[in-house]
């Protein structure tokens, strides 16, 4: 039988058990908890706690989402933390990050994989319980034999059956998406923790929905523009603007987005035009974020905003949107994609 230590939490009254191996933060939110969080994997700084009591292993001590004045200062991230004893700790919440579906973890069997542009694939796999999660979420995802997780966003929507579909691009060298592309076949296993993620489709909020996204942000958005379908947004399509380098890594969403029913505008903007293929590109060039203004028929301050990909990309549109355009910050949803 596992283990279980008891985390309480400092100036409050709640406490939880975590698994033997689970970390700080993971536990906490299958607990139904909002502990402040973003990417789960070390780098954003969400999660940054005090150490009361207790004992803790820290899995990752160079993570980037501290800094070395603040790690002097006996600060730990809780996503990278696992207890060694029962602990209480100082973190900040808030009812925003509980998610709706609790997270759990389930062996998944890979069932394929689908060439997206040169450097992404939809890889699909099978659980045995339904796949729940919302629109925009992400997992963590685990391979034997690397000993390590990543976050991938879903890019299909929630379903009975147990089917699980992410859009991955191959990073040059990366531990895990090397694994993924070089060494999984149909019919492996991993594991599969989730859902995780704050940057979900709001279905009651009428706004015209907007996704942005870059590189392998493409997942969730694919997920919330698919999901919209199923919303009342008469008379206000919802807009996808999505920025990738050259015309081959631009993939054919509408083609994606067969067997959906969802109907979208579609804005590809490629960043470095080759001087071989760009006789053939009619789309935009630039940064994605230049062109958010030309796109939209409606005033940018009456959208809501699902943005998803490298941390420059999602800081120019910020800076655009709130800076420039006055749309409020709470009407503005990102995972950055570390
Ligand atoms: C919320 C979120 C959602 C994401 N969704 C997607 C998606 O849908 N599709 C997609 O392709 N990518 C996605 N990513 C990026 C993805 O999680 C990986 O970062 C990427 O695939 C590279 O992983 P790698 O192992 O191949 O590369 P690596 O270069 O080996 O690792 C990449 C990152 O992992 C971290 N890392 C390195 N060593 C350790 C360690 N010892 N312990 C813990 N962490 C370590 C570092 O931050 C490093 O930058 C997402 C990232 C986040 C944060
Ligand atoms: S550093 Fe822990 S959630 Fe980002």
């Amino acid at each position: 039988m596992t283990s279980q230590f008891q985390i309480s939490l400092s100036g409050s009254d709640a406490s939880y058990a975590c698994d033997d191996g689970d970390t700080l933060l993971r536990a906490g939110l299958r607990h139904g908890l909002g502990l402040a969080y973003e990417c789960n994997v070390g780098a954003c700084g969400s999660c940054k706690f005090d150490l009361i009591e207790g004992e803790v292993d820290d899995l990752f001590p160079a993570a980037p989402g501290l800094r070395p004045k603040e790690r002097e200062r006996g600060k730990r991230l809780a996503c990278q933390c696992v207890p060694r004893s029962d602990c209480t700790i100082k973190i900040r919440s808030g009812a925003e990050y509980a998610s709706a579906v609790r997270p759990g973890r389930a062996t998944a069997r890979c069932t394929g994989r689908v060439a997206v542009t040169p450097d992404m694939s939809i890889f699909t796999f099978s659980t045995g319980r339904p796949a729940a999660f919302l629109a925009g979420q992400y997992a963590m995802l685990t391979v034997p034999g690397v000993g390590q997780n990543r976050a991938y966003s879903m890019s299909n929507l929630a379903n009975p059956n147990g089917d699980w579909e992410f859009i991955i691009r191959r990073v040059p060298g990366g531990q895990v998406s090397s694994h993924l592309f070089d060494t999984l076949k149909p019919g492996d296993s991993i594991e599969i923790d989730g859902p995780y993620g704050v940057a979900y489709l709001r279905r009651d909020i009428p706004r015209r929905i907007v996704g942005i996204a870059g590189g392998s942000g493409l997942a969730p958005v694919m997920s919330i523009m698919k999901d919209s379908a199923s919303l009342p947004t008469a008379g206000s399509t919802p807009v996808m603007l999505f920025g990738g380098r050259t015309p081959k890594d631009i993939p054919d969403v509408p083609k994606l987005l067969e067997g959906s029913a969802a109907a979208i505008e579609f804005y590809p903007v490629i960043s470095a035009p080759e001087p071989d293929g760009s006789a053939d590109w009619s789309g935009d060039t630039g940064f994605v974020h230049e062109f958010i203004e030309h796109r939209l028929s409606t005033p940018l301050a009456e959208c809501e905003y699902y943005l998803a990909g490298p941390p420059p990309m999602i800081e120019s549109v910020v800076r655009l949107l709130v800076a420039e355009h006055k749309v409020p910050a709470s009407q503005i949803h990102f995972d950055r994609f570390f």
